[in-house]
């Protein structure tokens, strides 16, 4: 069985971006967030979100200090582009609908229990952030 240490190593190793078709699918799901990409690469930004899934799955197994830091500048960032919280479900269903797809038959229940806590953990420390004052 799949596991969300393994989903995560299987992108990595893909030679394609995988996550580009990520975006494609939630801005056709979330119109709402089309206004806040307007400026943004895509490639770079699947790019950039591919690594904070490397980041996604270390927290959820391991709640370093480290990761919980991040997540919270993260969200912090987020929060100064002006993306509102109420999205962040949204993203989330987006994105483990992409893996799903991505996985095909690997998909299981038990990863997709793990992808969903996951996320819910990310999106609290990222909410965290909301609340904080960071300078840079
Ligand atoms: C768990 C959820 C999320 C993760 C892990 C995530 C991850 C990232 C990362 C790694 C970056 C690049 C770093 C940075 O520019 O600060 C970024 C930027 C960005 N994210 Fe997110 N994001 C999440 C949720 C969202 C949501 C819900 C939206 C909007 C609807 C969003 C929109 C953006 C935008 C517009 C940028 C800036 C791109 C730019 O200006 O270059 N993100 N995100």
């Amino acid at each position: 069985m799949l596991t969300i240490n393994e989903s995560v190593q299987v992108l990595l190793s893909d030679k394609a971006v995988v996550i580009r078709r990520f975006y494609d699918r939630f801005l056709a799901e979330c119109p709402e967030a089309r206004p806040y990409f307007d400026d943004v690469k895509l490639e770079h930004q699947a790019s950039l979100l591919t690594i904070a899934l490397v980041t996604m799955e270390t927290h959820y197994s391991h709640s370093y200090p480290a990761t919980e830091h991040y997540l919270k500048v993260l969200g912090y960032r987020h929060r100064d582009n002006g993306i509102p919280p109420q999205l962040f479900p949204r993203f989330g269903e987006s994105l483990i609908a992409t893996l799903k797809e991505y996985h095909g038959a690997d998909w299981n229940d038990g990863l997709e229990l793990q992808w969903n806590e996951a996320f819910a953990k990310t999106t609290a420390t990222m909410l965290e952030g909301y609340e904080m004052e960071f300078t840079y």
